[in-house]
């Protein structure tokens, strides 16, 4: 599986991406405004931070403007991702925008008649938004296994699974179980993936035990 940052803060992803296991980093509009600086500069700094894909979002709702914004966005760094969100106008732009070799990621995804439709527009990463969908009261995970599912079912469709609106450690081990290729996962949730109370205790047992020993390994 394929971890991204959903994050926009430079800091907090230069740190991630300095553990060599980042693969990318998702941004939305809430996200850039937290940031408080130009999405242009932002995405910029984010794109040399990181060699995997960086998803910038449009924030026009029509075909046209998404495309103008796009052809803002992708000139910013050869890994930008345009990121469209899932209506009629957004999937016409992630088609257009595939057609010219432009990396795709659909946002907003709710059902999987979206995430075919997706696919079929030729979305690089269709992103499936967990956790808002546990909010309402159902399984987010269920949306994942479907989607997995259905694009089993078909050799021609090669777009990623990215599991989004991941809140805890949990959604990402259900979403790694179900086949989803990739999960973007805040900061504090990605750093707590490789937290355990037990390995804390038994490391602290062993450098108890060490500095018994007297020994030194240098
Ligand atoms: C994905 O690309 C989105 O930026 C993100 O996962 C949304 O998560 P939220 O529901 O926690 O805002």
């Amino acid at each position: 599986m394929k971890f991204f940052v959903d994050t926009a803060d430079i800091d907090d992803i230069r740190d991630l991406a300095s553990t060599g296991l980042l693969d990318g980093v998702t941004t939305n509009p809430s996200l850039i405004m937290k940031a408080g600086r130009p999405i242009k500069e932002v995405i910029a700094d984010i794109c040399a931070a990181v060699d995997g894909p960086v998803s910038a979002e449009v924030a026009a709702t029509d075909f046209d403007g998404m495309m103008a914004e796009a052809a803002v966005l992708t000139p910013i760094a050869d890994n930008v991702t345009i990121k469209v969100p899932l209506t009629w106008d957004g999937l016409k732009a992630c088609r257009a925008l595939s057609q010219k070799g432009i990396g795709v990621n659909v946002t907003l995804c709710f059902s999987a008649t979206q995430a075919l439709l997706a696919a079929k527009a030729g979305a690089t990463f269709i992103s499936p938004f967990i956790g808002r969908i546990d909010d309402m009261g159902y399984d987010g995970m269920d949306l994942i296994g479907d989607i997995r599912a259905i694009y089993d079912n078909y050799d021609s469709i090669s777009t990623e699974i990215l599991a989004a609106s991941v809140r805890s450690n949990n959604h990402v081990r259900d979403a790694a179980k179900l086949g989803a290729d990739v999960a973007t996962v805040p900061p504090d949730v990605l750093r707590k993936l490789a937290n355990h109370p037990l390995t804390d205790k038994g490391l602290a047992a062993f450098l108890a035990d060490w500095e018994k020993s007297g020994q030194s390994i240098m």
